[in-house]
């Protein structure tokens, strides 16, 4: 297939799936179209395996999403900080879902110490988190068990950086919400695997705590 005609697919599939939608709910758009009410705020990787509605079996309005690259929570990220922000304060969502999986091409690329131009920059967040769990990772002599424990490590990190943040801090004193958990997604099995959960109002490393939120 030429590379024009999988493009023109996507707009073939598209209206299939309009009309599917319609058949099963008419008033599916109509609905859609006025307001949105997700209870969840999703942090997932940018990689195309891993779709947050479809692994977990959610419709359109159910999940508000954000994806970069090895889902990562960068205290300077505005695209971030500004998603997270309209999600709590605008939307209330009651859960925020960091996502990593097992296999992320950016940590591993962050395990290793090849020059990749600007991407270096963001992988660096990476590093950092390896550099703490520097021990534990050392000690692991097969590659591929200590890259997936490095999603794990790094999406526990990411998670306590929402933690970090006014956003949440504010959230969490004056409505309890929202949750905060980290998951990692299994490539090969398609398996959601839970690594940490945080309620709202856990106490966090003190040195990170505002006081006048
Ligand atoms: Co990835």
């Amino acid at each position: 297939m030429s590379d024009m005609k999988s493009f023109q697919k996507l707009l073939l599939e598209n209206k299939a799936w309009a009309q599917e939608k319609l058949e099963d709910d008419p008033k599916f758009f109509e609905r859609l179209s006025k307001i949105q009410t997700p209870e969840f705020l999703w942090i997932g990787c940018s990689d195309s395996r891993v779709p947050a509605n479809e692994i977990t079996g959610t419709q359109p309005g159910e999940i508000f999403v954000q994806r970069n690259i090895a889902n990562l929570v960068v205290h300077t990220d505005l695209n971030l900080l500004s998603v997270l922000q309209y999600a709590v304060e605008v939307l209330e969502v009651k859960h925020v879902i960091v996502c990593g999986h097992y296999g992320c091409g950016g940590v591993k690329a962050a395990m290793g110490h090849h020059s990749l131009g600007i991407i270096n920059k963001w992988l660096r967040n990476i590093k950092d988190v390896y550099r703490i769990h520097e021990n534990e990772l050392n000690n692991i002599e097969n590659e591929d068990l200590r890259l997936d424990r490095l999603v794990e490590l790094n999406v526990h990190e990411q998670v306590l950086n929402l933690a970090k943040t006014s956003i949440i801090q504010h959230s969490w004193k004056h409505h309890s919400r929202p949750h905060l958990h980290g998951w990692v997604y299994g490539l090969k099995d398609g398996i959601l695997h839970p690594v940490i959960d945080i309620p709202a109002k856990s106490p966090i490393d003190p040195i990170y705590e505002y006081d006048n939120l």
